[in-house]
């Protein structure tokens, strides 16, 4: 299971040093919770924050856009070049070219479905993407519970992969503990994100030792 912590459950008050420790960590990639206050009842940093994220961080970016306005946004999240940059299926109306936007300019594009967004919305999208987050909580806060018929949506989606013999990463977000986690591996899950879990613990490294 590769592990993604989410920055979003840090202490904002000692980014630099909470970055510094995730470095010390083998976690594969830092994912970075974009809300703007429209498409979430939340908001958390700009790209400003997110560069200043960028250049203290060891590990690649998988940047997750919670923003009404893709289009406008997109640009300033280009421009930090994050291994994967992800928005919202239910955000876009021209996800086609938003995806490829962002292949063109080297980054690798992820769409995202919130819990209630079924799979077979992604069969004309799927082959365009190096990455499906499923959202495993409703978006806009960390620490809730996981909502579990996302499991069932990763078993369908994965059957969907291999159909089209894709090489596409389904990722899942939200809720996710040393609890759960081995049913989002039987799911087909290829990367956990997880906030609360490992920042509510005092060893990072332990929790993500247990997540894998
Ligand atoms: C929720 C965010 C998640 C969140 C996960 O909108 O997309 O990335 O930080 O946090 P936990 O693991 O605490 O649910
Ligand atoms: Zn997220």
């Amino acid at each position: 299971m590769l592990v993604a912590p989410s920055i979003l459950s840090a202490d904002f008050g000692r980014l630099n040093e909470e970055i510094d420790e995730l470095n010390k960590t083998d976690c594969d990639y830092l994912h970075i919770d974009v809300m703007d206050g429209h498409f979430v009842p939340n908001l958390t940093f700009g790209n400003t924050i997110v560069e200043i994220i960028a250049k203290r961080s060891k590990k690649p970016l998988d940047i997750h856009l919670m923003v009404e306005n893709v289009g406008f946004f997109i640009d300033y999240f280009i421009d930090i070049k994050p291994e994967f940059l992800s928005f919202h299926i239910e955000a876009e109306r021209h996800i086609n070219r938003t995806i490829h936007r962002i292949r063109d300019c080297g980054i690798k594009p992820g769409i995202v479905l919130n819990p209630h967004t079924s799979q077979e919305s992604l069969e004309y999208i799927l082959r365009y993407v190096d990455l499906v987050l499923l959202m495993s909580v409703n978006p806009g806060f960390g620490g809730q519970n996981f909502i579990s018929s996302t499991l069932e949506k990763a078993i369908k989606l994965k059957e969907m992969i291999e159909e089209q013999n894709l090489d596409c990463l389904i990722q899942m977000d939200g809720g996710i503990n040393d609890k759960n986690i081995n049913m989002l591996k039987e799911a087909g899950v290829d990367i956990a994100v997880s906030g609360h879990y490992i920042f509510g613990s005092k060893n990072y490294q332990k929790a993500i030792n247990l997540l894998r």
